[in-house]
């Protein structure tokens, strides 16, 4: 098996598909494969699990996840993909914001081997609610599938976000609307978003995750 990087830090391809390196050795998080080349193990990064490895399989020309950042995580789960964020940003930290108390519980065991990230149990939705935990960041990472998500990450962003930090938000248009076109929805979306921020692209994630999106802005 041969390892390749890719343009983005701390992400590589293994036969095709892509991985991270494991944070902690020996380690699975949600039962991916774990594969050993020389000294060094690595995660196999599933895109049918997690929607910014889809984005990476899509042609996503922007991540702004690497080596250090500092991120605001909306609805965390158990951690799939933070997990991989995790494997990528080492000694920067993740703050992962989590509504519901059943996969909370899965990402605290997590947290216990994985340093970098912080769980809270609140609603993105209330920002005081955590505002005294959590400091400006470098990228906002939204997943809540809500059907008020655009404004709640943007209310998000305009708190948390560095100067020159970024916003990626997962769109999943069947939250939003399901009586209308996908399309339809990610062009409201980036109106919205572009009200405050530069709109650097979209990219659409089906087949792996179906009628969702991630779009990538800059404050
Ligand atoms: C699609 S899942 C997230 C999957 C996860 N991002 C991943 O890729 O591993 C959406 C999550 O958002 C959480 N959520 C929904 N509304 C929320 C809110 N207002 N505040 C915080 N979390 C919320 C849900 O409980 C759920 O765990």
């Amino acid at each position: 098996m041969k390892v390749k990087k890719t343009k983005f830090d701390g992400v590589y391809k293994i036969d095709n598909k892509l991985a991270t390196i494991n944070l902690v050795p020996g380690e699975k998080v949600y039962g991916e494969q774990l594969v050993k080349i020389g000294n060094i193990e690595y995660r196999i990064w599933d895109e049918f699990r997690s929607k910014p490895a889809a984005a990476i399989k899509n042609g996503l020309e922007n991540f702004p996840i690497k080596e250090g950042s500092k991120i605001l995580y909306l609805g965390i789960a158990s951690g799939t993909t933070a997990s991989h964020f995790s494997d990528i940003i080492k000694n920067g930290i993740i703050y992962g914001i989590e509504i519901s108390e059943i996969p909370l519980k899965d990402l605290i065991l997590i947290a216990e081997k994985r340093k970098n990230i912080v769980p809270i149990l609140a609603d993105a939705r209330k920002i005081e609610q955590y505002e005294h935990l959590v400091e400006k960041v470098d990228v906002v990472y939204c997943d809540i599938a809500q059907p008020d998500e655009v404004r709640v990450f943007l209310e998000n962003c305009k708190k948390f976000l560095k100067e020159k930090g970024y916003g990626m938000i997962a769109i999943k248009s069947r939250s939003i609307d399901v009586t209308k076109n996908p399309n339809e929805i990610y062009k409201q979306a980036k109106k919205e978003i572009e009200e405050y921020y530069e709109v650097l692209e979209i990219v659409k994630l089906d087949p792996y995750q179906k009628d969702h999106a991630i779009l990538v802005c800059k404050a």
